[in-house]
């Protein structure tokens, strides 16, 4: 059978892609610095509660049901724009995922109750119960985001999607050489900003045991992730990677403008600053992520090209969509300022 009669056709888009990619890779990195703080720092909390020292777990556990709210906010917009865009793949391998797929929701409302109760039952639980919900709970969040990585490279491989035959019930991506290296290489990093997100809290609190702590593991998790990174490279089929050393101009610069960055973040997480540190990872984060995009259209390459859409050229809609997208950050930014505002206050 041929792969590509798999493939739904593409529908026209109103505006052209370029638009949407653009929004898809910003609202995708702002929703994997969500994810990282969130995973990052409840794994670090919860590596040193099981050693007994529950300070991180419970000063990282007050901010864990705020941080995956936001984290689940900022994954829709990305799935939307990703749907426009690569719909007719994207659908497709979410549906031959079948159960595993569904399977997300009931684990994300797992870790969100997890996390709650962990915030205000800490003093009513024993320790050991505690730290058997915050285990449970950080797995529902590394089996989403485990999920996550095999719906993403299962879309770009159509030749792999005929497995459907052989089993209807729902697969993962498990023949994919990428498939590892690329979830670790997410994990890895969420370690990273995880450390550095404590850092930060100890910064605000002038804890120096947070700032020394958390960027301890962000050193030694971005060095770890650097290793894990070329392995991520070499996993790709052979003409895909040689698009990142070369062959082609936009993936070989994103990358060289992701290691630049990160070399100058490990720099500055070295120097025990972690807010120059956050500064040059929201860069970090920002390169990576059209790095990835590149990988998403070397691989699609030989089944669909974004340029051959269909455009209608309907502006209308995209011109509302700014406009509340600007009156929405507007409103945002006033609503922190009050919340800040009334924080001082009461401090
Ligand atoms: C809170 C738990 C979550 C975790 C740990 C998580 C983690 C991840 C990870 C690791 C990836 C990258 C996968 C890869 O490229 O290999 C990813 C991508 C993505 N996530 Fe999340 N995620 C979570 C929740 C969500 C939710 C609830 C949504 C949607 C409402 C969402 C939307 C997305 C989308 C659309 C992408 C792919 C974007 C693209 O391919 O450009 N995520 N997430």
């Amino acid at each position: 059978m041929n792969p590509a009669s798999l493939i739904p056709l593409a529908e026209p888009l109103p505006i052209p892609w370029a638009w949407f990619d653009i929004l898809l890779i910003v609202t995708f990195a702002a929703h994997i610095l969500f994810m990282n703080a969130l995973l990052g720092s409840a794994a670090i909390g919860l590596f040193h509660a099981l050693r007994g020292k529950h300070g991180i777990a419970h000063d990282a556990g007050q901010k864990l049901p705020p941080l995956l709210a936001l984290t689940i906010n900022l994954g829709v917009a990305p799935l939307l724009f990703l749907q426009v865009n690569y719909g007719h793949f994207d659908y497709v391998s979410s549906v031959l995922m079948g159960g595993w797929w569904l399977a997300v929701i009931p684990a994300l409302l797992v870790s969100y109750y997890g996390f709650y109760t962990y915030k205000f039952g800490f003093d009513a639980m024993s320790a050991g119960k505690r730290n058997l919900l915050y285990l449970i709970s950080v797995a529902g969040l590394l089996y989403v985001g485990f999920m996550l990585t095999n719906n993403t490279t299962l879309m770009l491989i159509p030749e792999a999607w005929t497995q459907y035959f052989d089993n209807a019930s729902g697969f993962l991506n498990w023949g994919d050489p990428t498939l590892f290296p690329r979830f670790l290489h997410f994990m890895v990093g969420a370690l990273a900003i995880g450390g550095l997100f404590i850092a930060l809290l100890g910064e605000v609190r002038e804890n120096d045991e947070y700032i020394d702590t958390g960027m301890k593991w962000f050193t030694h998790a971005t060095l770890l992730n650097l290793v894990i990174g070329v392995w991520f490279l070499i996993s790709l089929p052979r003409e895909i990677m040689l698009g990142f050393m070369g062959n082609s101009l936009p993936a070989t610069l994103t990358l060289m403008a992701s290691l630049v960055s990160a070399a100058i973040m490990l720099m500055a997480g070295f120097n025990k600053r972690p807010k120059q540190t956050a500064v040059w990872a929201v860069l970090t984060v920002f390169f990576m992520a059209c790095t990835r995009h590149w990988v998403r259209t070397l691989f699609l390459e030989p089944w669909y090209r974004m340029e051959t859409t269909p455009v209608t050229h309907q502006y209308g809609s995209f011109y509302l969509f700014l406009g509340f997208l600007i009156a929405g950050s507007i409103l945002v930014a006033y609503m922190l300022k009050l919340y800040f505002k009334s924080r001082q206050r009461r401090a």
